[in-house]
């Protein structure tokens, strides 16, 4: 029997008889031959079926073959005669391993958003979805293989937590043994405690808003990567995030060339991405907005549209620091030169995607830091084990958080962070 060959290695197999294994994609054909799509994960290939090359009952049956069969083909690698580097296959036998008991949903005519996301089992099985799941997965080996080149541990941070880390608004309670636990909104406050055990910590994984935000920067769920150093400042904190973001942007681009250009990216936008990042105060990005026409004053928090609208003055990602200390979280040092001004940081994605990592210094002082938690009217006896980070061998040390979703959104150029996660769970959504 021929080997079992996937798709993305038919290359190396021209002239031999292989052996494929995956589903019928789309077909096309006449009486006398038929071109049958075949995806395998792998890629997506067509196999020619020719009347003369096999028996009548396969003819037949790759003729009346259903979209999302399973199938395994038996044949021989040609390189496409107009396409070099692609790859075909001349068909000698077809099995049939499981016909759909239903006709399959998802047709090649357009679909509406809804529809599809209902069906988003079976949506990842077309190829935009495909290109975008690739890109993810690059960026999430980018963000692993960057911190653990660069001295930082990889430390977990629990998602059963019993305290707020981003304000108490957006929290998802759950019961937990007859107490009150949340869902993580961030693994920042355990990095912190990992800080101070190894120097440089990261951790990677889902987080949780339970905020009735329904934008197309907004998921309940999604993933964050967070960074934190021991004994950095906020220029620090700032030259890491950019390092970081343009070792990202370079690796997707290297690696996936493919996947962008199925995704139709304009990849000239991603080469600029490269630093040194334009650095601006909060206040500043006021007047820039207000030179604009925008009506935002200082004290306000940016909106979408705002983060949109500084963005598009420059042509790569642009950090804005110094937020009002009085819309940021809890933990957040303020500039000794003016406590109105928090050592923050975020940074802002080109092209419209708004803020794609959020962080800054961290208060360091315990006096300073249970006047805040007061301040923001959080329960001072859930954080004990925080407090106690200040209490033996405080340290200056700062970090930030990258969301995956939208730096996946912002590298695919896609409008919505839905189709950068398997599968969403949104304000309205929790199936499937
Ligand atoms: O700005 P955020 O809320 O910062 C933190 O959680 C800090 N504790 C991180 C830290 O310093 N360790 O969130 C960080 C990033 C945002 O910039 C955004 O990319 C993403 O997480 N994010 C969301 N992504 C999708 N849906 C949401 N609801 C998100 N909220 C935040
Ligand atoms: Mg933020």
């Amino acid at each position: 029997m021929a080997e079992h060959v996937r798709i993305e290695d038919l290359g190396s197999h021209t002239g031999q008889e292989v052996l494929l294994r995956g589903w019928l994609y789309n077909k096309r054909g006449s009486k006398k031959i038929q071109f049958l799509e075949v995806r395998d994960g792998s890629g997506i290939v067509q196999a020619i079926v020719g009347l003369r090359d096999v028996d009548e009952e396969t003819f037949e049956a790759a003729k009346h073959l259903a979209q999302e069969s399973s199938i395994e083909i038996q044949g021989v690698v040609n390189e496409h005669p107009k396409r070099p580097g692609e790859y075909e296959l001349h068909t000698k036998a077809l099995r049939l391993i499981a016909e759909p008991t239903e006709e399959y949903p998802i047709t090649p005519k357009e679909h509406g958003v809804d529809f599809l996301m209902d069906h988003r089992h079976l949506w990842l099985r077309s190829r935009r979805q495909h290109a975008i799941l690739r890109v993810r997965a690059e960026v999430i080996a980018a963000v692993r293989a960057y911190f653990d080149d660069n001295g930082f541990t990889l430390v977990d941070a629990p998602i059963f937590t019993p305290n707020a880390c981003e304000g108490t608004s957006t929290l998802f309670e759950t019961d937990y043994h007859g107490d009150t636990a949340y869902l993580s909104q961030s693994g920042q406050l355990y990095m912190e405690a990992a800080a101070a055990a190894l120097g440089k910590v990261y951790c990677l994984g889902p987080t949780f808003r339970a905020e009735k935000s329904k934008t197309r920067r907004h998921l309940a769920e999604f993933w964050m990567v967070e960074p934190e150093v021991a004994f950095m400042d906020l220029e620090g904190d700032m030259a890491l995030a950019e390092d970081f973001l343009v070792h990202i942007v370079a690796r997707v681009l290297d690696r996936r060339a493919k996947e962008l250009e199925i995704l139709e990216r304009d990849t000239s936008k991603l080469e600029m991405v490269k630093g040194p990042f334009p650095r601006l105060r909060y206040e500043d990005a006021i007047t820039l907005l207000q030179s604009k026409g925008v009506d935002t004053k200082i004290g306000d928090d940016f909106g979408g549209d705002d983060e949109t609208i500084i963005a598009e003055s420059f042509d790569r990602p642009v950090i804005v620091t110094h937020y009002p200390a009085a819309i940021k979280a809890f933990y957040m040092k303020r500039d000794p030169e003016d406590e109105r001004w928090a050592l923050g940081m975020d940074v802002l994605a080109p092209e419209g995607y708004g803020e794609i990592i959020g962080g800054g210094v961290r208060e360091e002082s315990l006096d300073v830091l249970d006047a805040r938690i007061r301040a923001h009217d959080l329960p001072i006896e859930a954080f004990d084990w925080y407090r106690d980070l200040r209490k033996y061998g405080s340290f200056p040390h700062a970090g930030f958080g990258l969301g995956i979703e939208r730096t996946v959104a912002w590298i695919c150029g896609l409008k919505h962070v839905r189709e950068t996660i398997p599968f969403p769970r949104m304000l309205n959504r929790l199936h499937p």
